[in-house]
């Protein structure tokens, strides 16, 4: 899709479609009103007749509006302008645009940033434009044996009856950079394990360092049993895949910015191992990547929109496999930072694999370190695919993550890692268990990840319910990307 501005009186738009937003208590947006004006009141009439609702997200397609050089019109409904909600917005637009891929229009003029949001201001509607657009228009055929035809909406402007502003303009680029980030977690998510193998992350990890100039470097086996990742190892001995770590560095700042470190869990795909889950719905397990996913959807967004910070994105990935290599329940290992853990349930693979990462992390004496992982089935008990869990070792950071997720509308929850749980991860062979059993599981497992965070400011999101819808429409979400680019977003403009 490509994004552009068009400036200018809306009536004279020569364009296949413009979009138009009118609210139920105070009428015609400016550029609404202006096309009614050109349009001697055309508008007006109609909605005096009945024929416009202005409820939130009704669509009045109109041909051959008078005094008006495009050829559609398409009038969306904002509801009233006193209770519009950023969730209403985004529903409307995607709707709206939905609607618009749906007909015959090649490109459309959208003035729908001009809507009133409560809380909301215009560069948050022109970000959410693009954003939101990038995802209506989302489709994932390409393991189809003859994909679906393409639609014609090849082109979306945004619409300014004047020049638009500085804060516009850079508004719209990064909300097409986000949509392209999203875009990508979500493919990398799709994608089935036979396909996105750790070596195919890997590759795509390559990829994406050539296209924005990132520093890459992928570890093999060989070199991951150097760094001595005993518990990351330990996973990946039941599989014939080949584990990759990757290393992905982003410099937006000077070299001696200290960077945010993300760690993206990539189990390519999770059968529990020796511990083996029930085969119910075990093919979206292939979704046991998407935190690796979403540390590349991440960096992709924060290199296209020349972000000011330094990222360093870290992905330990490896399929968890039963086999006659595999490790068993009450195997102990050694994990980098010298801690054993002993493995009750070879299924709690994610902070195995994390743990070591974490560790390898030190290094950059980041700022911070985030990690992210489709960790737990309790956090989806608790939080459904709503929030995103997230617990951090550092109020200051839990709360900047809290109100980026909010205010982009990619949204986690705040829970506890109190020293009482940690009592349920205690071990009479090793330093530690690798579970805590069925009660509060998402926080014994972040309990278990906090042990390896102990030298930097740290926040895990848990995305178990959030990284991908199940049931008819089943496909990744992208999620958190927006909330982790709007992070550093917040971050770097500080
Ligand atoms: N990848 C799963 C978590 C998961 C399960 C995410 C279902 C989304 C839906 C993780 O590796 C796992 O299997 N966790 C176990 C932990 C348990 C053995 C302590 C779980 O949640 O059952
Ligand atoms: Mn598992
Ligand atoms: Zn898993």
């Amino acid at each position: 899709m490509d994004f552009s501005i068009k400036a200018g009186a809306p009536e004279k738009q020569k364009s296949p479609c413009i979009v138009l937003g009118y609210h139920e208590d105070k009428g015609f947006t400016p550029s609404a009103a202006a096309v009614d004006k050109a349009a001697k009141g055309h508008l007006k009439k109609l909605q005096v007749s009945g024929d416009l609702s202005g409820r939130a997200g009704a669509i009045t397609l109109l041909h051959g509006v008078p005094g008006t050089a495009a050829k559609r019109v398409m009038l969306v409904g904002l509801g009233k302008a006193s209770e519009l909600q950023a969730k209403a917005y985004r529903d409307l637009v995607s709707k709206a645009i939905k609607a618009m891929a749906d007909g015959p229009s090649e490109s459309a003029v959208v003035y729908l940033a001009e809507a009133k949001v409560l809380d909301r201001d215009e560069a948050w509607c022109v970000t959410q434009l693009a954003s939101v657009a990038t995802d209506a228009l989302y489709r994932f055929d390409r393991m189809k044996g003859k994909p679906a035809p393409a639609s014609r909406l090849k082109e979306i402007s945004l619409g300014c009856a004047s020049r638009p502003s500085a804060a516009v303009e850079s508004a719209w680029r990064t909300g097409a950079g986000l949509g392209a980030g999203v875009s990508l977690a979500k493919d990398l998510g799709n994608l089935p394990s036979n396909v996105c193998t750790p070596t195919y992350l890997a590759d795509q990890a390559r990829a994406l360092a050539k296209s924005h100039k990132l520093k890459v470097q992928v570890l093999d086996e060989k070199d991951i049993a150097k760094l001595k990742m005993g518990s990351f190892l330990a996973v990946t001995q039941g599989t014939r895949e080949p584990a990759k770590f990757i290393v992905l560095e982003y410099q937006g700042a000077g070299a001696k910015d200290k960077p945010v470190v993300l760690v993206g869990k990539g189990i390519t795909f999770d059968t529990g191992g020796i511990s083996l889950k029930p085969s119910g719905e075990m093919d979206e397990m292939k979704y046991d990547m998407s935190g690796a996913g979403s540390v590349l959807g991440t960096l992709d967004a924060v290199a296209r929109c020349k972000l000011p910070i330094n990222v360093v994105g870290l992905i330990p990935t490896c399929e968890n496999m039963p086999g006659g290599a595999a490790i068993k329940p009450g195997d102990v290992v050694t994990s980098m930072a010298g801690i054993t853990i002993e493995i009750l349930n070879t299924d709690a693979e994610g902070r195995l694999i994390l743990c070591d990462a974490l560790t390898y992390a030190e290094r950059f004496e980041p700022q911070a370190v985030i990690d992210i992982a489709t960790l737990t089935g309790a956090c989806v008990v608790a939080l459904g695919s709503v929030a995103t869990g997230l617990y951090s070792n550092d109020d200051t950071l839990a709360s900047d993550l809290l109100e980026a997720g909010q205010q982009i509308w990619d949204r986690a929850w705040h829970m506890p890692l109190w020293d009482d749980y940690h009592e349920q991860i205690k071990s009479p062979f090793a330093d530690l268990a690798n579970v805590g059993g069925r009660p509060a599981g998402s926080v014994t497992a972040a309990c278990f990840l906090a042990r390896f965070a102990k030298k930097y400011k740290w926040a895990h999101l848990d995305i178990a319910g959030t990284a991908w819808r199940s049931g008819k429409d089943k496909g990744s979400t992208g999620r958190p990307v927006p909330m982790l680019f709007n992070y550093l977003a917040r971050l770097s403009a500080k």
